[in-house]
């Protein structure tokens, strides 16, 4: 099938966690954004919102919070993409309707919106040589990072989004074996054994041969470890106190 540019630039999708020196400019921060403004949303809502940062102080608090992650810091320029109703709450106040945000789809909604916003937005960074790494670290603790961006209720940071012009050059991470992933017309795990040993095999190269952090692990003892413990159990919490969750 023919490589196109685009398709060029989806495949060959690496995180990047270090930067140069290099500025990005406003007229692509600009564009970086107005690429995000474009992905498409669930009933045409635009529940997102995005911080642009690149104050030296809030990047070097937010990569606190974000359990120091010092590539937060060290970015150009950092992005934080929230879920954003608040919004929707003054649209909708103007017609005295009811606002009913409360059931779990809108935190859905929500995450789906902010999700395709940033991917556009990284590929949009990447078009330009740079590079860049999501952040759901973010999440750790959303209450100091609402309180720091000064977040109004019905709104929630879903991920952040550091961009900059790569020092580093990654090895691609690889993924799940296409049949491990793909089904045709309906769902078929009885591949999963086969394709999981498959992928172990793989990873565990990957992990021992990569240029940086080499180790010896596997994907599927890397997800066993994760698994086992509840991941941010605060967050039900927090969303609802930003009015959400309700039902
Ligand atoms: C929503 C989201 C949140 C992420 N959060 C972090 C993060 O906090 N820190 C980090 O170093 N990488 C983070 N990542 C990057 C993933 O670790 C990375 O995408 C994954 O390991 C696959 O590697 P690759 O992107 O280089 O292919 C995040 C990715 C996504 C999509």
């Amino acid at each position: 099938m023919q490589q196109t540019e685009m398709i060029k630039l989806i495949q060959s999708h690496r995180s990047i966690r270090a930067f140069t020196e290099q500025k990005v400019t406003d007229a692509q921060i600009e564009s970086i954004v107005e690429s995000g403004r474009w992905a498409p949303s669930s009933n045409h809502v635009q529940a997102y919102s995005i911080i642009v940062i690149q104050s030296e102080e809030r990047k070097k608090e937010l990569a606190k919070l974000a359990g120091n992650q010092s590539y937060v810091e060290e970015c150009p320029v950092f992005f934080v993409i929230c879920a954003d109703f608040y919004r929707l709450q003054r649209a909708t106040a103007k017609h005295e309707q009811p606002f009913e945000v409360g059931a779990q789809e809108q935190v859905l909604v929500g995450a789906v919106d902010t999700a395709l916003v940033a991917e556009n937005m990284l590929l949009a960074a990447r078009s330009y040589g740079m590079g860049g790494v999501m952040i759901g670290g973010i999440r750790n603790d959303p209450e100091a990072v609402s309180k720091l961006l000064g977040l109004p209720e019905f709104t929630f940071p879903v991920m952040g989004l550091c961009i900059g012009y790569p020092a580093q050059e990654p090895e691609q991470k690889p993924r799940l074996p296409k049949q491990a992933v793909v089904h045709y017309e309906t769902y078929d795990a009885s591949n999963y054994e086969e394709t999981l040993a498959q992928y172990d095999e793989i990873t565990a190269r990957y992990y021992q041969e990569r240029s940086e952090a080499k180790r010896v692990d596997t994907w599927s003892e890397q997800m066993s470890r994760f698994f086992a413990t509840t991941k941010r159990p605060h967050i039900g919490d927090f969303l609802k106190k930003q009015g959400f969750l309700k039902s």
